[in-house]
């Protein structure tokens, strides 16, 4: 069985990716989760420089679903080229470095810095975060602002550069199509969705920031969809992720046209998962006689289905 994708130049092994921001910088996991053995690890999203993020609460849970507002804490980039990738490298890990900025320079510099460091195998540019005030969701609400931060940094790096869009926007498919325009590799979809949660009892916001980003199973057949209209408008690999939780989540992603999937929330339910999700692909592989997995990508059947109860 072949469950390989591609994106550009990078082979991956199975479609299964870590997501940033819910796989720390993905060492945390490595007793419990052979790194080679997934599609790859998105690490927590890096600045230049050490951020604290936002004070607590920075989590709620939700009816099927998690909103958070961590603010993009993080060691920074230099922290983590010194302390984070040897071990990523020695483990054989397929590095995805999520880097975010305030400034388009800081996006370039950041590329350059990564793009010199050994082990780093794509760029995910965050420009979907949607609960820090400056930088990120700007670029990512704005097609110039993609098209530009995109293009930047597609000058500095020979890395495949990744744009992660947010779905806080009315017409995804034309964010994807600004970002392949601009030379991205391809795009991953979709980051969190501004939401917001208060305790009646005290009228008060749950998270320190007022609002946050809703993640998990809740969210899942809205970034089917845009995954589905992106799809249509762009040849670019896809990375799609939003609440996938089981295999045929997996699926669903890939047959409404995505070529690699990342989970991030169900990765805090169990740790294992990605055992449970790779024995999932393979029994679908036996049972539907599927040699590659790559094959099912974008195959959704929209012709009208036969209507036996009309005759019946
Ligand atoms: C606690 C938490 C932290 C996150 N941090 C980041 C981050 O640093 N960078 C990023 O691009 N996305 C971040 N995300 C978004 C996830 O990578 C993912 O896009 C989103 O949660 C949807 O996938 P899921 O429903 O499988 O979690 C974070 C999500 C969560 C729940």
């Amino acid at each position: 069985m072949n469950l390989s994708t591609r994106i550009g130049s990078l082979v991956l092994p199975n479609p299964l990716i870590a997501a940033s921001g819910c796989f720390g910088y993905g060492v945390e996991y490595s007793d419990v989760v052979d790194l080679s053995t997934l599609g790859g690890v998105a690490v927590k999203g890096l600045f230049l420089a050490e951020r604290e993020g936002h004070p607590p609460p920075r989590i709620v849970e939700t009816p099927s679903g998690m909103l958070n507002a961590i603010g993009l804490q993080g060691i920074g980039v230099h922290r983590f080229v010194r302390e984070k990738l040897p071990e990523l490298r020695d483990r054989r890990a397929i590095v995805f470095v999520n880097i975010c900025g305030t400034t388009i320079d800081e996006y370039v510099e950041l590329a350059r810095i990564l793009s010199d460091a050994q082990g780093v195998a794509a760029l995910e540019l965050n420009i979907s975060c949607p609960n820090i005030k400056e930088g990120g969701i700007t670029f990512g609400c704005s097609l110039t602002g993609t098209h530009n931060v995109v293009s930047a940094v597609r000058k500095v790096t020979s890395l495949p550069v990744i744009p992660k869009l947010t779905p806080n926007v009315t017409d995804v498919a034309s964010f994807a199509r600004a970002a392949e325009d601009a030379g991205a590799d391809a795009v991953s979809l979709v980051n969190t969705f501004l939401a917001m949660a208060l305790d009646v009892e005290t009228r008060r916001p749950k998270l320190s920031n007022i609002v946050g980003g809703l993640s998990g199973p809740a969210i899942r057949p809205i970034a089917v969809r845009m995954v589905y209209e992106c799809r249509r408008v762009v040849k670019l690999p896809i990375i799609g992720m939003g609440g996938i939780a089981t295999a045929a989540d997996v699926l669903e992603f890939m047959i409404a046209g995505a070529n690699d999937v990342q989970v991030g929330t169900a990765n805090f339910v169990d740790p294992f998962i990605w055992r449970t999700l790779l024995a999932g692909l393979e029994d679908y592989m036996t049972r539907h006689r599927i040699v590659k997995l790559s094959e099912i990508i974008g195959t959704i059947d929209t012709t009208q289905r036969e209507q036996a109860w009309i005759s019946s």
